[in-house]
């Protein structure tokens, strides 16, 4: 199949229905080079979506629909190319006239034609604007519940930006700063701007570090002395945190939903060669109310994941105001349900990767009305690195919760993370 044919069907499919990087991985028949441009095609598609819409209107007074139908679809990846790949336009052109007549209709050839004969023409200019709106109005609609307008801009601006590779490593943070050619931040992550393979990369298949966003990094980075504590880790999968908790010396059971999931903990624990006192696949919220208690409990919760659209641009075009109810829904579910594997005094921290104050800060002052024993533990910037932490003081809010948006620090995923005391 046509490299083109097949960057389309994934396209259309992330506009679907979120979907994880790794169904990349479905066409596995693809040599590297032509899953490096796949992938590269379509989340440009999704980046520049928006924007390239708006070329099109300058063009041809036909409506285009809020999700693009197959015709403008093929269009916008055709622009893609031109605009920012340099393919050369005969071809470009040429391939998706092609792809139209074959995804639409035999008719559609003669639009798609028209309006990449004139993005062609105009490519120059067009190319040096910048790339705006990414933010779909419904998506906007979205943050505008919890942020002005100006900090959505500010967040737009910066969730276009294709992000940095965040790893996180055992041990020797500077050590391997050095060798990677990286930037340490926070305490044992090393921000790396070179792309490639990542398991090509010096230390992977030794297992000395694993990718992992400094924001997802954060929960348990406030976490100290934990050496000989009992953990359980109740939303586990793939187990970048559990890796955490192993790596400080905790005794950690990992429990997940999902046995396929767990499997890839898994495999990231043998290779990190790191091992987890009990690895169970369950419903939380079955398991829970029988638990024996823990010294800590982390409640990474299932959630509507707009904090990751960087990497995940789908989810700007996707996400509704129900997908967000509905995860709010679950994780109160399982917060009212973690409560009981908290020993007395323990440790409950809960985070999300999204940046809804429903499923944030709102999702645990109800969380705190309801439940008078917990109270908040306060998170200082001085957990989050101890060198500079003067640095991350604005990731810290008001009432101690960590804040991560995506305009921090460079560029980080959105996230959230509180801290939570059981009393007497
Ligand atoms: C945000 S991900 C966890 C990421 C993980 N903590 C990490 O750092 O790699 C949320 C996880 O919650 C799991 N999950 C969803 N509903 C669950 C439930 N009712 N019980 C247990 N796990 C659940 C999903 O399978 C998913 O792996």
């Amino acid at each position: 199949m046509d490299i083109r044919d097949i960057a389309f069907d994934i396209y259309k499919k992330s506009l679907d229905s979120v979907f994880s990087g790794d169904s990349f991985a479905e066409f596995s028949e693809l040599n590297s080079q032509d899953a490096a441009f796949v992938k590269r095609l379509v989340l440009m598609a999704l980046r520049r979506q928006e924007f390239i819409k708006n070329v099109i209107r300058e063009y041809a007074a036909k409506k285009i629909p809020a999700k693009p139908d197959a015709v403008h679809m093929t269009i916008i990846m055709g622009a893609v190319e031109i605009l920012y790949f340099r393919t050369p336009d005969y071809a470009t052109v040429n391939s998706y006239v092609n792809l139209a007549k074959k995804k639409a209709n035999k008719f559609a050839g003669g639009f798609v034609n028209a309006i990449l004969h004139k993005i062609c023409r105009d490519k120059d200019e067009i190319a040096k604007r910048a790339p705006f709106p990414f933010f779909p109005a419904a998506f906007v609609e979205i943050l505008r519940k919890d942020y002005d307008k100006k900090r959505i801009n500010s967040i737009e601006r910066a969730a276009v930006i294709e992000p940095a590779l965040d790893i996180t490593v055992k041990q020797n943070p500077d050590e391997w700063a050095l060798k990677l050619g990286g930037k340490k931040l926070g305490n044992s992550t090393i921000r790396l701007y070179q792309s490639g393979t990542v398991n090509e990369l010096e230390g992977f298949n030794e297992g000395c570090w694993w990718v992992q966003d400094f924001s997802s990094s954060l929960p348990v980075a406030t976490l100290k002395n934990i050496g000989g504590k009992k953990v359980l880790d109740v939303c586990a999968a793939p187990g970048g945190k559990t890796a955490q908790l192993i790596n400080k010396g905790a005794e950690v059971t990992a429990l997940d939903i999902s046995a396929e999931r767990l499997k890839l903990l898994e495999q990231n624990l043998e290779r990190l060669h790191l091992s987890a006192n009990q690895i169970i696949a369950a419903d939380a919220l079955e398991w829970l109310p029988h638990a024996p208690q823990f010294d800590i409990v982390l409640l990474d919760a299932p959630c509507s994941a707009d904090g990751t659209l960087r990497r995940h641009p789908e989810i700007v075009h996707t996400r509704t105001i129900s997908d967000i109810r509905q995860n709010a829904d679950l994780q109160k579910k399982l917060l009212d349900a973690a409560v009981n594997a908290v020993a007395e005094n323990g440790i409950l921290i809960y985070s999300v990767c999204s940046m809804t104050k429903d499923e944030g800060e709102k999702q645990i002052k109800k969380f705190l009305d309801s439940h008078p024993n917990f109270s908040i533990d306060p998170i200082k910037a001085e957990d989050i690195s101890s060198s500079m932490p003067e640095n991350f003081n604005q990731l810290i809010s008001q009432e101690g919760f960590i804040r991560c948006l995506p305009d921090m620090l460079g560029g980080i995923d959105g996230f959230f993370v509180a801290r939570l005391k059981k009393n007497n």
